[in-house]
This record gives C-alpha cells, structure tokens and sequence, in this order.
C-alpha cells in the first residue's frame, strides 16, 4: 500500500495536480474554442489558453485526466462496505482526498481495483492486470471530521472571514453505485464458443460481467480514463451508428488518448440480435432543444457510403433507404453540405468514422395538392411532385373515415368501396367516388336491401367528401413513381409544411406510410422495389400521426405501425419517430420502440413518458442544446452523451 502515502500525508496544497493539467492542456493544440455551453466548464485554464481558432468539441482535450496513476480517494468502510444482490443494500463509498474534491461530480465513473498490489496499484492505468470495480459516483456529502457544532456564531464568523473552509476539517466521501466487475478474459472460453462469426474475443480481451466482489477497504479509487475500460464497463459497442460522446454534467468523458472522447454507437449488425435501427427509434425533446440537428446527424449515417444490409434471403446486401416525412420542410436540406463544417471538423469526423456532408441522392417529393404549393429556396434536391391516387383508399378505407366514423360506418365504407370498385375499376378517381355516392338509387338499394341503413349511408358520405384537394391532383401518383420514392441508398423527403390543412397532411403521410407499410409486410408485395429496400421511415412531429385516437381510424393507424415496428427486424423496416410530444404517441407503437433519444424536454407527463431510468430522467429538465441522454437496453447501459455541435449536412 505504497502508493497510500501519497495521499494519506496530503498537506492540502498539492503541488502535483495544477501543473500536471496545466501541461497536459498547453501540449494540446486543439483545444475547444467556441462559446458553446457543452465546452469548456471545468477545464478552467484550458479555454482561455486556446487561440486556435479550430473549434472541434469532440476531439478536443480539455482536462487532464484526475485519476491516471493518482486516484482520487480511497474506498471507506467506515460508515458499511458491503456489495449486495440486493441493489438497495449495496453500500459503497469512497473517501475523496482534498485536492480531488472540487473535480468530482455525480455521474463520473470510477475504478476500484480488486487487487490492488497485482495489478500495480493505482499505477494500473490503462489496465494491465487484475479485476477492478467499474462504478458510477451517485452522491458526494460532507461529513464531520471531528465531534464539533459548525451551527455557531464562532464557527460561522470565521467561515466569514476567511471566506472558506479548511477541508481538512471534513470528510467528502462518494457514494459508488457498482456497475460491473471488468476482467481480462485468458480466452479460452472464446475459443471454444467461437463459432467464427460473432466478433472473437482475443486474449486479455476485457469484458465485464455482473459485480459479485466487495472491494477491499483502503483501495486507491481511481477515475476511469481509459476508452476500453469505459466501454466495456458501459457495455458500448466499439461499431455502429455514431450518436454522440459520453458526457457526465454535459461535460465530455475525456481520456488518455487520441481522440481523447468516447464515441457512443448504436450496434449495427447481426452479430448478437439486429442491426438496432430496424428495433426503431425514438427522438424526444422540447422546441428548439436539437431534435432536428441530431436526427440528421443520425440519419445521416444510414447513409455512409459502406452501410449495407441483407436483403431477401440473406443472398445480398443493399444500402437502406430513407423516407422522411418532413412537417418543417428542413430536411431536404440532407442534399446540402453544411457550409459551417470546415475542413479540420471533417478530419476529425473521418478520424472517427462519420460520416458527413450532403447526400447527393436526396429527392423531395412534394405532396401536390389543391390550394398549396411548394416553394423553397434553402435546398438544392431535386424536387418531383405527386398525387395519391383514390385507389389507394381501397386497400386502406380508414384514410378517408376521419376520426369519427364508428365500426358500424366503417364496415358500410367498406361496402360501398367494394361496390365502386366493381362499377368503376381499379382506376376509379375519388370524383367518381363522389359521383356514385350521390346517386340516390344506390342508397335505396342498400337500405332496402338491408345493407346499409340510410342514416348510415349519409354519415359515411358526409365524411368521405372534402378529400377533393387530395387525390387524382395533376401530378403522377406516386404509385407510379415508387422505383424514385423508395432508393437504395437515397432520401426521400416528402415536405409538407406547405399544406396547411391538418387533416390534408395526415392523409397524405398515412397514405405513403401505410403503402411502405403494407409492402413491406405483404407476403404477395405488389411493388418488389419497397419489399426488397432496406428502409428507415422517418416521421417528425410524430406525436401528430401516431396518437391514440379512440375512433375507426386511429384504430387502424396505430394498428399498422405497431405490426410494422413489430415485423422490422424480419423485414429491414425502421421506424425513426422524431417529437416534442412523447405522450401522445399510442403506446402499443411506443412499447416496440428499442432507443431512446432524449433532449431537453421541461414537461412533466413528455418526461415520464419516455419511460428511461430515474438517473436519466433528472437530468432531463437541464439539458443544453445538444446534450442528450440515451437509454438503449439491448445496446449499452443508459448513458448520457453530448452530440456533435455541428450538423453534418445543411440545417439552418
Ligand atoms: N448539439 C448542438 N450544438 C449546437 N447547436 C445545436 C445543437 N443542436 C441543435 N443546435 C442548433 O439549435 C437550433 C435548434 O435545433 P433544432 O434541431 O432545429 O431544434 P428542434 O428540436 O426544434 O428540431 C438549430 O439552429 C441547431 O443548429
Ligand atoms: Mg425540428
């Protein structure tokens, strides 16, 4: 316990730690340099130091690592140390040595040796060795050194004065909540199970598993710093979607080496489970709070050039297809570079294997309709225009039953759109529709027949109509276009913010996402180019298109996207659910949902119902623009990230 002495004989001026970070921070030259909130806040003297005016938020070093070959206190078993089944009883603790104090911050994760002269001690560093204890600091509390009352007029005067305590006078101990044992695998389980596929554990590879060891009093704690130990311990896929750094307080986890960050990933192969963006997504946050920003920057790495999946029988891979439904008409810009993402930004994106820049197979499909239309100058996508054909309706009758249309109504729709199909054809527009229900000796027929009752017949007319401005418009429908809707490999935006008719809007996005929808699940597919697409569909706002309504409809709706998001992995279907307002999206869809992007959101029920653990949950309220917290069970432990400050294609 060589190594104790450092810091059981602390004098309370440590001269090793301020000019330790100091001359980490000068031999640094990219240290961050915008204003931005996510940068900067504890690394005091790096920031003013900086001059280089190259902002990069992500690969940036700003503090010196406290722990390396220091630690920051020592594990305590005054007060209980005990590991527990039991979460509850678990009791962890660490005493936090004056000099470390004000680094320390709930949520910072901590390393506690096993067998601490084994591994070298607090030297350990980058982990060569033994067990240790990955753990996340959950409470920090100043307790009484010595017996005395510090609620009196002599012990607060002097506080006054001196305008400070004396540390030394208290105790600053951390409360640890153990995450997991990390050990160094001798690989011979690896060799046996491997099965040449799944990615083959190497000797001394570090893997984590549940804590079932009490560290011994008097370990030197360290602060983890080391990429490895941070991921295994959080369970961090090496591959996959990137979605942003891991944060504590908002502040990126910085470590020993280049880049200092930890990039967070979504797993992206079959390599245990699917590929996560085919077990849906969800993108929470208040206005303005980075929905949009992150969204793209997410998307935008389905894209990457080498992204592929299985198709078919497994016998070829093709890239997926986007098809965002865009109620603020800010996605074409996907088309578009972002003219603030300068050259050093993009070397260290490539450096860490983002993808950015514009996607040049972005086309904007703008919904024709009567009374609006489409003009936009701040996207450069080729832009072609569409209609929903009324045959559409037939295999989905609910887009022209409005939300109050009861079974009883809906079954009669269902009649007379059989019947008009049978008169009309397959071709027939929804004016002729409108024609045949005005014909009184069909509604005679069907009353006197006993088919449909009068009153019902009226009710169901008096919703059908009104839909005139939606279908058969001057434009190609889209079920003639569906080889440019649905590419391998390209985006499809379908803005609407130039329809300013709700009820226009949602029948237009349910029509194009029920026909994506439907293909997908249809066993005979009609259109082999959607059954054979990876595809990721993308609804902002869409608290907007998948609420629980009680009615018909809503019945319908919500039916179909909860069949969709459960077949996706089957059939390389996901679903990318962007909005303000997570409460109301219908919870059967919301139960498929597998990742959670939350940003900051301030209203309670929206809170709640994101439904990620409490220590997520807190944070929530306090976000800055860009931080999010992520809960994604089958990919990692819940953490929180900081996503990067620039968007990766135009958003402005
Ligand atoms: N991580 C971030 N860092 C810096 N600026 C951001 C970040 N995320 C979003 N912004 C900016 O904040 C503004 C609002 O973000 P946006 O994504 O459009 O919000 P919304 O949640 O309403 O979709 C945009 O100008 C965007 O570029
Ligand atoms: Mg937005």
């Amino acid at each position: 316990m060589s190594d104790l002495g450092d810091f059981t004989d602390f004098d309370g001026d440590d001269d090793g730690s301020g000019e330790d970070s100091a001359a980490t921070d000068a031999a640094v030259d990219d240290a961050p340099t915008d204003d931005r909130p996510d940068d900067g806040g504890a690394d005091t003297d790096s920031t003013t130091e900086t001059s280089d005016a190259v902002a990069d938020e992500f690969a940036s070093v700003g503090v010196a690592p406290t722990g390396e070959d220091r630690g920051i206190g020592v594990v305590s078993a005054t007060e209980g140390l005990r590991i527990s089944e039991d979460s509850q009883e678990t009791e962890l603790r660490a005493y936090v040595t004056v000099a470390n104090r004000s680094d320390v911050r709930i949520g910072k994760y901590l390393l506690v040796p096993y067998d601490p002269e084994a591994s070298g001690g607090a030297t350990a560093g980058g982990g060569a060795g033994g067990e240790r204890l990955f753990c996340r600091i959950t409470a920090l509390e100043y307790a009484q050194e010595f017996r005395a009352d510090d609620a009196t007029e002599i012990h607060a005067r002097r506080a006054m004065r001196q305008g400070g305590i004396d540390e030394q006078d208290f105790k600053f101990v951390a409360t640890l909540e153990p995450v997991a044992v990390l050990y160094r695998d001798d690989g011979s389980e690896a060799r046996s199970a491997s099965n040449g596929r799944a990615a083959e554990p190497r000797d001394g590879e570090l893997k984590r598993r549940m804590t079932d060891r009490v560290p011994k009093p008097e370990t030197v704690v360290r602060e983890a710093t080391d990429t490895g130990e941070i991921k295994t311990g959080l369970k961090i896929p090496d591959d996959g979607v990137f979605l942003g750094h891991l944060a504590v307080g908002g502040e990126k986890v910085r470590t020993g080496a280049e880049p200092p960050t930890i990039d967070y990933r979504l797993k992206d192969d079959y390599a245990d489970g699917d590929p996560l963006v085919f077990r849906h997504t969800l993108v929470a946050g208040g206005t303005g709070s980075g929905k949009t920003h992150s969204a793209k920057n997410v998307l935008r790495q389905y894209l990457a050039d080498d992204r592929t999946y299985p198709v078919g029988d497994g016998g070829r891979d093709a890239a997926p297809g986007l098809v965002m439904f865009d109620p603020q008409d800010e996605y074409a810009q996907m088309h578009d570079d972002n003219p603030d993402l300068d050259d050093a930004f993009a070397r260290r994106l490539e450096q860490e294997g983002i993808a950015h820049g514009g996607v040049d197979d972005t086309i904007a499909f703008v919904p024709k309709v009567a009374g609006a239309s489409y003009a936009t100058s701040d996207h450069r996508a080729e832009q072609v225009e569409f209609t929903i054909p009324f045959s559409m309706v037939q295999d989905n009758p609910w887009l022209i039953a409005g939300s109050s249309l009861n079974g009883n109504q809906y079954n009669a729709l269902r009649l007379l759109l059989n019947r008009f199909t049978d008169d009309y054809g397959d071709g027939g527009t929804y004016q002729q529709f409108t024609t045949f229900l005005d014909d009184p000796a069909l509604r005679e027929e069907l009353d006197e027949t006993g088919r449909v009752h009068e009153a019902t017949f009226n009710a169901v007319k008096r919703r059908a109509l009104g839909f005139d401005g939606i279908f058969d418009q001057d434009a190609r429908p889209i079920t003639e276009r569906v080889h440019e809707f649905v590419r391998s490999g390209g985006i499809s935006v379908v803005p609407t913010y130039h329809i300013n008719n709700s009820r226009t809007t949602v029948t237009v996005v349910l029509a194009l996402a029920a026909l994506l929808v439907d293909q997908k699940l249809s066993n005979d597919p009609e259109y082999e180019r959607i059954k054979q697409t990876p595809l990721v569909l993308g609804l902002d706002e869409a608290h907007n298109f998948l609420a629980e309504v009680d009615s018909v409809q809503g019945e319908q709706i919500v039916g179909k996207f909860t069949e969709a998001a459960k077949q996706g992995r089957k059939e390389r279907l996901g679903l990318f659910l962007i909005t303000q307002d997570p409460q109301d999206i219908a919870e059967p869809v919301f139960k498929q949902i597998n990742t959670t992007v939350v940003l900051n959101l301030g209203d309670e029920d929206a809170i709640s119902a994101v439904n990620i653990p409490p220590s997520l949950e807190q944070k929530v309220p306090y976000m800055e623009k860009g931080q999010m917290v992520v809960y994604s069970p089958d990919n990692s432990d819940p953490v929180e990230l900081v996503g990067l400050s620039r968007c990766l294609t135009k958003h402005d």
